[in-house]
């Protein structure tokens, strides 16, 4: 691989804005000195997200995330640093040779299982191209499957064997403990075999398109166990990836919508009449991580769940986590139970597309849930139906919808709309008070933390937030300073100051480069990065803080000498330390 050095990647960095960049990306805001944006690396509602064009850096006030251009990119897109610096520099016009083959953002020791899965996807996919994978081909192609879908989503076949898989490892000089690691092959008594037999295999990827996973179908018979998964692995977690998402993200971002659906099938099928921006939660409910990965792909998110029972219970939940988060989510209900697959296969694309580009709002589906097994006629079910519908309502924040949906209920239940005011104001009051009582209960844990974070660490970070801005600090803490006690910090500390001795300058961007690849330490970074602080400084507080710490320092020297002086009984000895601690009194003063 061709290595590209640090005077290249600071260049190409600084060929770029971090603003412009970023605003490819998600909507930015200008506020003073600044731009801000809802942060894509956490559940944000609120624009948590700064962006300075002058630093060229990005943090989150909300959860910390920090970093320049090049990590804005390797997060978002979850690619590694070199594809990071590749995308960047392809904005910047400038035209570099990176190898990024084997550079995937992974860690070395998974390496083997993201090798296991790609060799068994080999051997799936051949296997359903022999003459026993005749009955399989015979099943898609009656699901309507054809070969060019099955070769697009890489579907195979497990033969009726128990270990043709776990051989075929073992002849690679796989161990048997990545073996099962990797949830490919499972270990009994009596020695190890395949996971899947005699399934029909649908790769699941992870959200850079490795295969992860897979859902085993059953296809000869149905059974209890229609489809098995793979089990959570360190490589594969269900409730952190939607199928599909790696394929649709390009074109929601296009469209800047996204269809979620329930089922892979459903997406294979959505995919196959030419609807890409397509996802699904493959059954589980929605999770925090789905949440930040959909806010990644578009605003328009459109809920196409099965059209049973199910379906519509599952539409409920989704929307209101959605809604949580500040998203309003539209709904596509289909008729006569179906889902989507089905749907599409008994009423045609043309049909199917109607339906999604005429999605009901949340509200009109959430009144027509309610009333569903409800009869409106008896009093006791209508009473109910409208204390769930305000419920409903105190959660939305859109006045528009909120003033239709009062005079809808209040025609439908014929009670006054000034009543149905009231009531909601109830509601919304009693929320508030609950909030504010939850709010109370925080500070006293938010307080110890502030009185453990005393002076000296606080000295610590001020310390090293100036470092970063001028090499007049950086000589003084060179010269000045001797130890920091906070591990972290002392580290940080002493790569600045190395950072300076290499390329004789110092920015916040260009060290994050430098120290790129660690995470503790861009942890750090962050924390002090948005510390509050104003730009100037003066070399008296700069001072104070080494000050500061090195009182430190003297006093944890004096008391770990007090506590050897207790355990000494000589008294010259004794007394040796008594001078000692005499002395760095003298020194801390
Ligand atoms: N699912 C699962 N395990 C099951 C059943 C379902 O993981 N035992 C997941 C699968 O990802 C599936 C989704 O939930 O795609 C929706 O389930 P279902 O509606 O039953 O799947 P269909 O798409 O209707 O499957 P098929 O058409 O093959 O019967
Ligand atoms: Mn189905």
């Amino acid at each position: 691989m061709a290595l590209i050095n640090n005077e290249t990647i600071n260049e190409i960095r600084r060929s770029v804005d971090i603003v412009d960049i970023i605003s490819g990306y998600l909507p930015l805001t200008q506020k003073g000195k600044n731009f801000f944006g809802v942060c894509p690396f956490h559940d944000d509602t609120n624009p948590s997200m700064s962006v300075s064009k002058e630093k060229q850096i990005y943090t989150c006030f909300s959860c910390g995330a920090t970093g320049n251009v090049f990590r804005f990119v390797m997060d978002y897109e979850n690619v590694s640093f070199l594809e990071a610096v590749k995308i960047v520099a392809d904005h910047a016009g400038i035209d570099i040779q990176i190898d990024t083959r084997s550079s995937k953002k992974n860690v070395a020791h998974l390496q083997p299982l993201y090798d296991m899965y790609e060799l068994s996807q080999k051997l799936y996919q051949n296997n359903i191209n022999t003459s026993q994978g005749k009955e399989a081909r015979t099943y898609l192609k009656q699901r309507e499957i054809d070969d060019s879908i099955i070769k697009e989503f890489g579907i195979g076949l497990a033969l009726h064997q128990r270990d043709v898989l776990t051989k075929l490892f073992l002849s690679k000089k796989y161990s048997h403990e990545d073996m099962v690691k990797s949830g490919l092959v499972l270990k009994n008594d009596y020695g190890y075999l395949d996971m899947y037999q005699d399934r029909i295999m649908f790769p699941l990827w992870d959200i850079s398109g490795r295969i992860v996973g897979y859902s085993g179908r059953l296809y000869k018979t149905e059974g209890n166990f229609k489809y098995i998964n793979t089990r959570e692995t360190e490589i594969f977690k269900k409730g952190e990836l939607l199928y599909n998402y790696h394929r649709a993200k390009d074109e929601a971002r296009r469209l800047d919508t996204v269809l979620i659906m329930e089922g892979f099938m459903d997406v294979i099928r959505a995919y196959t009449i030419g609807v890409k921006n397509v996802v699904a939660t493959m059954g589980t409910a929605v999770t925090k991580e789905h949440i930040i990965l959909l806010k990644r792909m578009a605003k328009n998110i459109l809920l196409v769940f099965d059209g049973d029972s199910a379906g519509a219970k599952a539409t409920y939940a989704c929307a209101n986590e959605l809604l949580k988060v500040g998203i309003t989510p539209k709904i596509v209900r289909l008729e006569e139970d179906l889902d989507p697959d089905d749907y599409i296969k008994k009423y045609g694309k043309e049909r199917f597309l109607r339906k999604i580009n005429h999605p009901i709002n949340v509200m009109d589906f959430k009144l027509s849930y309610l009333k569903e097994h409800r009869d409106l006629t008896s009093n006791e079910d209508l009473a109910r139906y409208v204390q769930d519908v305000l419920q409903e309502l105190s959660m939305i924040e859109d006045d528009v919808l909120l003033e239709l949906t009062i005079k809808k209920m209040s025609e439908e239940s014929s009670l006054d709309e000034s009543f149905l005011r009231k009531k909601l104001e109830e509601i919304r009051e009693k929320k508030e008070q609950k909030e504010q009582k939850n709010s109370q209960n925080l500070p006293t844990k938010e307080k110890k933390k502030e009185i453990l974070n005393n002076k000296y660490t606080q000295a610590e970070k001020n310390l090293i937030y100036y470092m970063l801005k001028s090499p007049e600090v950086i000589k003084m803490y060179d010269r000045k300073m001797t130890y920091m006690p906070t591990e972290s910090y002392r580290l940080l500390a002493r790569d600045i100051s190395y950072f300076y001795k290499q390329y004789h300058q110092i920015n916040e961007a260009d060290f994050i480069t430098f120290i790129g690849n660690n995470q503790q330490k861009m942890d750090t970074l962050g924390e002090i990065l948005s510390l509050p602080l104003k730009e100037e400084y003066t070399l008296d507080e700069i001072e104070d803080y080494i000050a500061a710490i090195r009182q430190y320092n003297v006093r944890y020297e004096q008391r770990r000498l007090k506590e050897e002086m207790k355990k000494i009984t000589d008294p010259l000895e004794k007394a040796k330390i008594a001078q000692k601690i005499i002395e760095l009194k003298v020194k801390g003063e």
